[in-house]
Parts: structure tokens; C-alpha cells; sequence
């Protein structure tokens, strides 16, 4: 049996809900954050808080002390300053591995469909980094790569709707991409942290809806009652953006590189092998989520 946890972004949307299920079925879970006020302001029972940033490895090592599964659910793509992807994806995954090497632990990485070395997205290439040192490290692994978080995009397209209630639409907006709930995952997450049977295995999961953006923010505003169509940031001042505004800060370059890749590349998915081996993940649609 799992005896102790030790979830690096625990505090945020998907691994909250990890947290939450990890203690409902009585594991001890262990919350790295930077900061102790993005923890739960009540204690639960069965979750500590420690503080801790993946960036510096003898912090990751004393949270990481003791604990049987090291999950990895950091991510630096928004980051300002030192945060980024390759010092949150790439090397705090890597300080997280080996401060689980150091206590006996296994480790649930967290990556993103589509990692890879020669991705056009900086958190790609930096995920990629990430699975291949675990990969070749003698700790065991469960890597779990998802799609696009649905509850994410769609308070982004809600946040930036306006009083007109018309979300922006970075880009043209008609490329179809894979979205997943994040419900959906945590359920999947839990299921690999709490069988070590899933050690050795790249997961991959995806939703139901291959929607462009567009469509997604079709629905956001038919959910909210109102009509007419999104509005459009053109891909002009995206690159703008990538090249200008992203010298100076990196973080919005990076956004602006990888809205354009979602306006472009291709985003869908359709490998359902991850709902047969794990029986009982919901599935939960856009429409769902709105409804
Ligand atoms: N969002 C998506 O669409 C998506 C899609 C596929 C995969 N994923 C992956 O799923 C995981 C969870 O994503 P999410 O959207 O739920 O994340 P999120 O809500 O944005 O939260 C990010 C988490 O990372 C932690 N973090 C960031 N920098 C850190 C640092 N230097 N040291 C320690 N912790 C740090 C934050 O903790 P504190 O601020 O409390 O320190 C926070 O808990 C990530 O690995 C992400 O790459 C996300």
C-alpha cells in the first residue's frame, strides 16, 4: 500500500484534486509549495504542507525524505524571472528525481502530449528533457501526458470575454486541439500513484472533443446567454509579440510562440488506450464542464 505521497504542485488545478483523493482514501499526502498560503486554509486530515521549490534541490530533498511515490505536477510556462519550463519542467523534474532516488521513492511525472525534443513550444522540449532523464534513471516511473486542460481554457476565454462577453481568440482560432478535463486526469493520476503495476508505463490521455477555439468559445458564450462570436488577436501580433515583447519578457514571448503552434499545428488526439487499461476514468465533454 501507497504510505506517503509527496505531490511538487500540489497547489494547483490538477494537483489539488489529487491532494483531495489521495487523503479521502487515507494516504498520507505531503504538499510541496513556494508559498504556504496557496495551501488549503483549513488542515485536512492525512495532508502536511512543506514548503519547497523544485529549482532548488536541497529543499526538494528534505520534502521528498521518507516518502514511498514522488509526483511531479510543477509546471514553469507561466512563470516570471527564474521560473521557467527549462528550470521548472526540465530541472526541477530532475532534482525531483533525484531527491526520490535518495529516498527509495517512485515517481509520477506529469508531462503534456506532444513532448518532444524538437517541439516548437519551449515546455515540450523541456517535458521531453524531463521523461528521457526518468527514462534512463534506475528509479521507477509512471509517466502520465495529457492534452489541453479544458477548465483552464475555458476560464481563460471567460476572463478575457469582456463586458460584451466576447472572448479573445489568439489566432485565427480554426485549428481543432484535444481538450481533457483536468477531472479526467486527476482520476488517472491517482490510479498510477496508488499502482506500483503502472511502473515503466508512458500513459496518455486525452477528452472527448477535438474543438478549435473557436468552438470552444462558442459554447463559453452560448453558455452564458449571450450571442455573437469570439474576437481574434491575429497571428501578426503574435509574432510581434514572440520577437518584441518577448525579448523583454520571456514569459509572453513564450505564450505568443505557443499560441501560434496551437493556431497551426496539429493538436488532435484519438488514441483511446488509456480509458480500456483504466476502467472507470470519467469522461467528461465541454459541454459538461458548462453545463
Ligand atoms: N494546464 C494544462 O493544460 C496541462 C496540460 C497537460 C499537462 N499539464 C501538466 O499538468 C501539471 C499540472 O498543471 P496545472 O495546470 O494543474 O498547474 P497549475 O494549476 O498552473 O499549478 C502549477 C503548480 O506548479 C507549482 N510550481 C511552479 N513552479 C514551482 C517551483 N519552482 N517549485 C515548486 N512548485 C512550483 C505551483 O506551486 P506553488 O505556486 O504553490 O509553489 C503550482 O502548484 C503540470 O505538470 C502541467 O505541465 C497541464
Amino acid at each position: 500500500m501507497t504510505a506517503r505521497v509527496l505531490v511538487a504542485g500540489g497547489t494547483g488545478r490538477l494537483g489539488t484534486l489529487v491532494v483531495a483523493e489521495l487523503a479521502k482514501r487515507h494516504v498520507n499526502v505531503r504538499v510541496m509549495t513556494r508559498d504556504r498560503s496557496r495551501a488549503a486554509a483549513e488542515p485536512a486530515a492525512y495532508v502536511e504542507t512543506v514548503l519547497g521549490d523544485v529549482r532548488d534541490p536541497s529543499s526538494v530533498l528534505a520534502a521528498a525524505a521518507g516518502v514511498d511515490v514522488v509526483v511531479s505536477a510543477v509546471h514553469g510556462f507561466v512563470g516570471t524571472g527564474g521560473v521557467s519550463p527549462a528550470s521548472v519542467d526540465r530541472d526541477g523534474n530532475l532534482h525531483l528525481i533525484d531527491a526520490a532516488r535518495a529516498a527509495g521513492a517512485d515517481v509520477v511525472l506529469m508531462s503534456v502530449v506532444g513532448a518532444a525534443q524538437d517541439s516548437p513550444m519551449e515546455l515540450f522540449r523541456m517535458k521531453h528533457a524531463a521523461e528521457a532523464a526518468l527514462r534512463a534513471s534506475d528509479v521507477p516511473w509512471t509517466i502520465v501526458q495529457a492534452t489541453a486542460f479544458l477548465e483552464l481554457w475555458i476560464e481563460l476565454l471567460r476572463r478575457t470575454a469582456g463586458r460584451a462577453n466576447r472572448p479573445l481568440v489568439f489566432g485565427r482560432g480554426q485549428n481543432p486541439i484535444n481538450f481533457v478535463s483536468v477531472r479526467d486526469v486527476a482520476a488517472l493520476v491517482v490510479q498510477v500513484i496508488t499502482d506500483p503495476a503502472t511502473r515503466g508505463l508512458t500513459v496518455r490521455l486525452g477528452g472527448p472533443d477535438n474543438l478549435t477555439l473557436d468552438q470552444l468559445a462558442g459554447l463559453v458564450i452560448a453558455n452564458s446567454g449571450a450571442t455573437g462570436g469570439p474576437r481574434h488577436l491575429p497571428r501578426v501580433a503574435l509574432h510581434a509579440m514572440a520577437g518584441t515583447v518577448g525579448r523583454i519578457r520571456p514569459e509572453l514571448g513564450r505564450q505568443a510562440r505557443a499560441a501560434l503552434a496551437m493556431d497551426r499545428d496539429d493538436m488532435t488526439f484519438h488514441d483511446h488506450a488509456a480509458r480500456a487499461r483504466f476502467a472507470g476514468l470519467p469522461l467528461t465533454s465541454a459541454e459538461d464542464l458548462l453545463r
